[in-house]
Formats: C-alpha cells, sequence, structure tokens
C-alpha cells in the first residue's frame, strides 16, 4: 500500500494535520490504537489559545466552535484571601481565548475528514516504523479485522502522544531529552452544575491550588491539586466538594455544587525531546513534548506544530527540504516559550510538599506583582492568550 503521509494517532495533532494536508491537496492515512468513541470522549484540555481559533476558521474547522465556543476577555487569579481580575482585551489589543472542549475539537475532526472521503482507521495494533532514514518510509500495523499492512510513504507524522511509538522508533543516542517531574497532580472532574463564575479562577490557597473552568453554560469543570500518588477511590464526590468550596472560599461569593460524571487524576511533568525530526520521521504534540496543565497550553502547542508541518511536508513532497530542515527549530521555540510560561504559572500558584515559609512569601510576592503591575499582567496575558502569536 502506499500514501503520501502516514500519521500514527487520531488526537488534535494527527487530525488536524491531515486535514491541514488535504487542504494543499497532499494524501494521508491516519492510523490509531483506539477505537472512534473512546478518542471523542477521553476528556482532556478545553481551552483555546485566540491563534488556535484563528486558525481552526482559517481551516474551515470552526462551525460548531463558533456556536457553541465560550468566548473569554481574561481570568481571575485568587490568592490570600482576595480574587482579582486580568482583563486579557485590555493588556494585549483585543485578544482572547475560548473555551471548547478537546473532545469536540476531536469530533469535528474525525466527521470532517471522513466526509471529505480521508483514510482513518481505528483500533489498529503492532503499530511500528521502520527505514525513517531513507525517503520510503514504511508504517505497519495490524487492522482491526487482523490484516497485517505495510504502507510505504514519503514521510511519517509520529502524532502518537506521549507513550506512542514513534520518539522510541529514534536510534537511542539521537535526542536531548529534558524533564522534571512536579511534586503534585491534578484531580480534573467535570460536573452538572452552571459555571460559578463567568471566567476562569486560577487560585492559590494553603492547602493547595485549585482551577474553575467550564465546558458549556450547564456543564462545570474543575481541577484540585492532590498529592500524585493520590487514589480516586479516596476521594468520593463530598469529599471533592468540600475542597473546593475550602479553597474557593470568598465573602459573598458561591461555589455552586452538581452530580460529579468524570473523575480522574494527572501526573503533572515537564518534557522536551529534541530534535522533532529524524530523516522522514517528524514528531508533532504531545510525542514530542508535555507541559504542566496550567495555562492550558499542550492543546495549543499540539496544534501549532502541525501548522508548521504542513507547509514543510508541503514543500519537502515538492522537492524543498528547507521548511522541513527547519522544522524543529521553528516549533521548539515556541515550545520553550510555553514550558517556561506552564511552569511559571504551575510553581506559581502550586503548593509544594516541601514548600517553606520563604516560598509561599515569594510566591504571593509574584502574585501581587501580576495583579498590581501592568508590565507584569501584559506578560501574563501574552503568554496565555498565544506566543508568539500563530502567524
Ligand atoms: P494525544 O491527544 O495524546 O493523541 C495521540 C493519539 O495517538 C491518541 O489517540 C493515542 O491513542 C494514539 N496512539 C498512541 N500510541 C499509538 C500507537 N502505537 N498506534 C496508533 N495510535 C497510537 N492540556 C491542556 O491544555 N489542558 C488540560 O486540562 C489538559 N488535560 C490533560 C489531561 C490528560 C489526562 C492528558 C493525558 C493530557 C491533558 N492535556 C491538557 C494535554 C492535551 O490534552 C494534550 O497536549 C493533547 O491531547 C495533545 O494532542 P496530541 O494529538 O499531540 O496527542
Ligand atoms: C482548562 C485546563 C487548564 O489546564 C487550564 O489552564 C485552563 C482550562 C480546561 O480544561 O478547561
Amino acid at each position: 500500500m502506499r500514501t503520501q503521509v502516514g500519521i500514527v494517532g487520531a488526537g488534535p495533532a494527527g487530525l488536524l494535520l491531515s486535514h491541514l494536508l488535504a487542504l494543499r491537496g497532499i494524501d494521508s492515512l491516519v492510523v490509531e490504537d483506539r477505537s472512534r468513541a473512546y478518542c471523542e470522549a477521553r476528556q482532556r484540555a478545553g481551552l483555546l489559545e485566540d491563534g488556535t481559533v484563528r486558525l481552526l476558521r482559517e481551516a474551515d474547522l470552526a462551525q460548531r466552535l463558533d456556536a457553541e465556543g465560550l468566548e473569554h476577555g481574561g481570568i481571575y487569579l485568587q490568592f490570600a484571601g482576595e480574587r482579582h481580575h486580568l482583563d486579557f482585551r485590555d493588556l494585549t489589543g483585543g485578544r482572547t481565548v475560548t473555551i471548547y472542549a478537546q473532545t469536540e475539537i476531536v469530533k469535528d475532526l474525525i466527521a470532517r475528514r471522513l466526509a471529505d472521503g480521508g483514510a482513518l482507521e481505528f483500533e489498529i495494533s503492532s503499530t511500528a516504523v521502520a527505514d525513517l532514514d531513507t525517503d520510503r518510509p514504511v508504517l505497519s500495523y495490524m487492522t482491526a479485522g487482523g490484516e497485517r499492512r505495510e504502507v510505504i510513504c514519503d514521510a511519517i507524522a509520529g502524532c502518537d502522544g506521549f507513550h506512542g511509538i514513534c520518539r522510541p522508533s529514534i536510534p537511542a543516542g539521537l535526542l536531548t531529552v529534558r524533564d522534571r517531574a512536579y511534586p503534585y497532580a491534578w484531580l480534573g472532574i467535570t460536573a452538572e452544575v452552571p459555571p460559578s463564575t463567568d471566567e476562569l479562577i486560577y487560585n492559590r490557597h494553603p492547602e493547595g491550588f485549585a482551577l474553575h473552568t467550564m465546558r458549556t453554560p450547564q456543564i462545570s469543570r474543575l481541577y484540585l491539586q492532590v498529592r500524585p500518588d493520590e487514589r480516586l477511590e479516596d476521594w468520593p464526590d463530598d469529599r471533592i466538594w468540600a475542597a473546593f468550596q475550602r479553597r474557593f472560599a470568598l465573602p459573598g461569593w458561591e461555589l455552586k455544587e452538581g452530580p460529579i460524571f468524570d473523575k480522574a487524576v494527572t501526573p503533572m511533568r515537564s518534557f522536551v525531546s529534541s530534535p522533532m525530526r529524524y530523516g522522514r520521521l517528524f514528531l508533532a504534540g504531545d510525542a514530542a513534548h508535555i507541559v504542566p496543565p496550567t495555562g492550558a497550553k499542550g492543546l495549543n502547542l499540539a496544534m501549532a506544530d502541525v501548522t508548521v508541518l504542513a507547509d514543510a511536508l508541503h514543500a519537502l513532497l515538492l522537492g524543498d527540504s528547507r521548511l522541513a530542515d527547519g522544522y524543529s527549530d521553528a516549533c521548539l521555540s515556541r515550545v520553550w516559550r510555553a514550558t517556561h510560561f506552564s511552569w511559571w504559572m504551575t510553581t506559581m500558584l502550586h503548593v509544594a510538599p516541601d514548600a517553606d515559609p520563604m516560598t509561599e512569601e515569594l510566591q504571593l510576592s509574584q502574585l501581587r506583582y501580576v495583579t498590581t503591575s501592568r508590565a507584569a499582567a501584559t506578560s501574563l496575558a501574552e503568554n496565555y492568550t498565544g506566543y508568539p502569536p500563530l502567524r
């Protein structure tokens, strides 16, 4: 079998790449080891940067996003018993962010690829990539029906997430890895209750971080800092709501509670593997880098990578390798900016188990600075809404 670009993984990166390539007249095959239903239901990110929304509009993928997305012009930062508003529109000359769940982006992308006749295979197994240092790399896998396939490609995109097979297929010693684990995790819940806030609340509390976000005008999503080894069984719903009530407490404000229908613990790490290319294998999204979720960069970075990659592959298949040669550096500059921002937001807002009073005062000083200095607030707003702005 033959395709121009073999794409491993039907997450946001792989699916969007396949669509962007189709817009450039390039064939691709997306292979995914989970079922379509699983990919469409996996609860993850929910916040899109200004440029990501624009990119989806330009790629004609934003009909439902424009109808159902919730545009936000800022966030709240809460600490030391006070809640402060940062106005992104004012600070950045009109830039905003939009709440639209990753589940919905994945549903929109799968529907669009299928409507356009795109090749997508779910529930495959034994994925492998080979001959990466030639100009005919091979993607092989077992179909859901048990048939072995070998697909000869012009290039392969490794969009298979952090635990995928593409990054480990690069010969040992060629990758430089920077890795940091954090001594806390997030317990995330989705609940059937209207959000108690108009914009997101990032909250530093002596007990630990909490975030109030949302999915729709009827559905709230909240995150609670917990220990990395926390067991979900130890967190019945009433314990979760009691912790949120304590951390978000503010005179005159009420946190509404409702039935919780999704609950999971997410570990937190910063991880960057470079370069993002080996021969004709190009890594994109979580396959190459992970950020802690504070600041919502993971999904936005994945989509930024494939925007660069679509142009690079287009040129490469026409015989011009310059953009492909620059792909890794072009992406890593944005990746490192987001890695720093996510680390900064995370360490400013979480309480480490070994934190001393000095650390606490430094965090509070930084929070007072970003909520009183226009220069500091502008830096947060510029990074949060996406830096550098996607072209
Ligand atoms: P993924 O979405 O991971 O997609 C990779 C795909 O490849 C998956 O569908 C996987 O099944 C498939 N795959 C893996 N191995 C193989 C194989 N061998 N063969 C075929 N297919 C394979 N970001 C935020 O901004 N905010 C958040 O709140 C947030 N919460 C998160 C919670 C969790 C539990 C996780 C894991 C991530 C979270 N993220 C969050 C990060 C964000 O969701 C990711 O950055 C984003 O999903 C990256 O997209 P991707 O397409 O690169 O990778
Ligand atoms: C969401 C997740 C984040 O990590 C964040 O910083 C903002 C929003 C969310 O899931 O909506």
